[in-house]
């Protein structure tokens, strides 16, 4: 454990071991084979819970960590507890790999036991390889194997994730059909060399609309998932939320301590939202830009805001430095995007700049789109 908490970004079991041991500790609920928590503990870990509980002589609040479709995350767990895959669908930063690594880290206890696809990955980073040093010597045998994450998934029964799948060539996704089905991996090089899958193993997998996309993936693997489509969010304020609520912990990271400040979130949050969905909160119609203006793209931009603004102006977040990094944020893919960006603020921000407050100053920063 020590180790982790002085890495950049601890996984989620070490992020909220407070919570998780906290949960743990009074979980009546029947849990599945191998599973650290039962499935209510695992939505209350993830959707927060109205009392904080107390552990250990400390009161621990449990902290909604994801926003939007409820029933979605017990439909996801049920998911796991049963004999298909998950699969995390949608737009770019819709909180897919941090829902998987907040289910993994409360059923299996771990989060990083993961596989990244990639163009590249071969069925032997699925699978397993070779220590060739120790093959040479000695022929195959059970310790010269290197086990993939999915093979330790399945010999200890716990998650492994599957990260943009639908990058992997398709021979790669093709061996994970046989292992969903039957749940065995086949080791051909050693005389016994059958694997089956303890009970508590599943995969997590996640796959991004705007890459290859999931229509690209057989369909065979396809039956063998149940799919769950996260929708990025549409209200202001749960946009809000997100912000203030992430922005804090990663800022708190990264070592500036200072206060969020919730009059520039709302306004980031209401560009972002109105931006993404192509249309104001009064209900006017508006061009989008084509970036993803996801909400884990408008956290990033207030943390990088706020981190300018405290090394080089003195204060917590000033509204200059909010338009530069929206600006790098919306002009990605395309330069249209700036007047896309140019054009939100001389209609709307302009109006709202005649009466609300913070807008106006707002307006005025609007010299930096070019
Ligand atoms: N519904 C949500 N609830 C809570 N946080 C969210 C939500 N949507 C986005 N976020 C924020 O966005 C961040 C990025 O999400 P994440 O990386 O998990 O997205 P993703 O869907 O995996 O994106 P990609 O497709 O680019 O891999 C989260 O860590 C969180 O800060
Ligand atoms: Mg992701």
């Amino acid at each position: 454990m020590g180790i982790w908490m002085e890495t950049m970004k601890p996984p989620m079991e070490v992020l909220y071991a407070k919570q998780l041991n906290a949960l743990r500790s009074q979980d009546t609920g029947t849990k599945p084979p191998n599973w650290l928590m039962s499935p209510r503990a695992v939505r209350d870990f993830i959707l927060g819970t109205d009392e904080p509980l107390s552990y250990e002589g400390e009161s621990i609040p449990i902290t909604k960590k994801f926003y939007g479709d409820d029933v979605l995350i017990e439909r996801a767990i049920v998911t796991l507890a049963g004999n298909r895959g998950l699969m995390l669908v949608g737009e770019p930063g819709t909180a897919k790999t941090m829902l998987s690594e907040l289910l993994s880290a409360a059923i299996s206890g771990t989060s990083t036991n993961t596989i990244q696809g990639t163009a590249g990955t071969t069925e032997d980073m699925i699978k397993y390889s070779w220590n060739y040093a120790m093959l040479l010597d000695k022929g195959p045998s059970l310790q010269a194997l290197v086990p993939s994450p999915l093979y330790t998934g399945m010999s200890k029964g716990i998650i492994t994730r599957f990260e943009e799948i639908t990058r992997c060539p398709f021979e790669v996704q093709d061996v994970l059909i046989s292992i969903l089905s039957d749940k065995v991996m086949n080791i051909p090089e050693l005389s016994d060399g059958i694997l089956f899958a303890k009970p508590g193993f599943n995969i997590i997998a996640t796959a991004n609309l705007r890459d290859k996309g999931v229509n690209e993936m057989s369909s065979a693997l396809k039956r063998r998932f149940n799919f769950e489509t996260i929708a990025p969010i549409n209200h202001v304020k749960m946009e809000a939320q997100i912000i203030e609520s992430q922005a804090k912990v990663i800022l708190e990271q990264s070592g500036v301590n200072i206060e969020i400040d919730r009059d520039v979130v709302e306004i980031l949050a209401t560009t972002f939202m109105e931006l993404r969905m192509g249309e104001t909160k009064e209900g006017f119609k508006i061009d989008s830009p084509q970036s993803v203006m996801s909400t884990a793209e408008a956290v990033s931009v207030y943390v990088q805001s706020a981190m300018t603004s405290h090394y080089y102006d003195g204060r917590s977040i000033s509204m200059d430095r909010l338009v530069q990094n929206m600006l790098g944020a919306v002009v990605k893919e395309n330069q249209k995007d700036a007047n896309i960006l140019k054009t939100y603020f001389t209609k709307v921000v302009k109006e709202r700049a005649k009466e609300e407050g913070l807008w106006g100053t707002y307006y005025n920063e609007k010299k930096w789109i070019k």
